[in-house]
């Protein structure tokens, strides 16, 4: 049976309708177009459809729909504020953190998420955090960089 769900998506109220099966990561690609977070693994393992659900990093193809009902979602979209790009999308690009692109909303998302929660964090803190996000272009040297570098390290 279809439920109507109400979340807050980048700020702004959205609602939906969905089955119990919909996922999180369908909610926010198929239904509300917004197709930053990418289907890599589906089973919960390379990070790269992660969204900040309240706050911390869920893997969005793992979470269903229904269960964010009433909650505030973050996806990369919504990261850049009125004064142009968040500091870890410019270290990103700064520190060349990319080469396809397809891993890197995840990473950036979960990387906001570890500096949310400590804004100064050691490399292995890092290399800890971020062990859920793999990159298949072996852009880990440059993505420890440009977090590093976000940190202001
Ligand atoms: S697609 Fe969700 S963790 Fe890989
Ligand atoms: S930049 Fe291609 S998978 Fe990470």
């Amino acid at each position: 049976m279809k439920k109507t769900i109400a979340v807050k998506v980048n700020g702004i109220e959205r609602s939906a309708e969905v089955e119990p099966r919909t996922t999180l990561l369908e909610l926010v690609r198929e239904r509300f177009s917004l197709t930053g977070a990418k289907l890599g693994c589906d089973i919960q393992v390379c990070g790269a459809c992660t969204v900040l659900l309240d706050g911390k990093a869920v893997s969005a193809c793992s979470v269903l729909a229904v269960d964010a009902d009433g909650g505030e979602l973050l996806t990369i979209e919504g990261l850049a504020g009125e004064g142009g790009l968040h500091p870890l999308q410019r270290a990103f690009m700064e520190h060349g953190a990319l080469q396809c692109g397809y891993c890197t909303p995840g990473f950036i998302l979960t990387a906001k998420a570890l500096l949310d929660e400590q804004p100064r964090p050691t490399d292995q803190e890092i290399r800890d955090y971020l062990a859920g996000n793999f990159c298949r272009c072996g852009c880990y040297r440059e993505i420890l960089q440009a977090v590093r570098s976000a940190a202001g390290r």
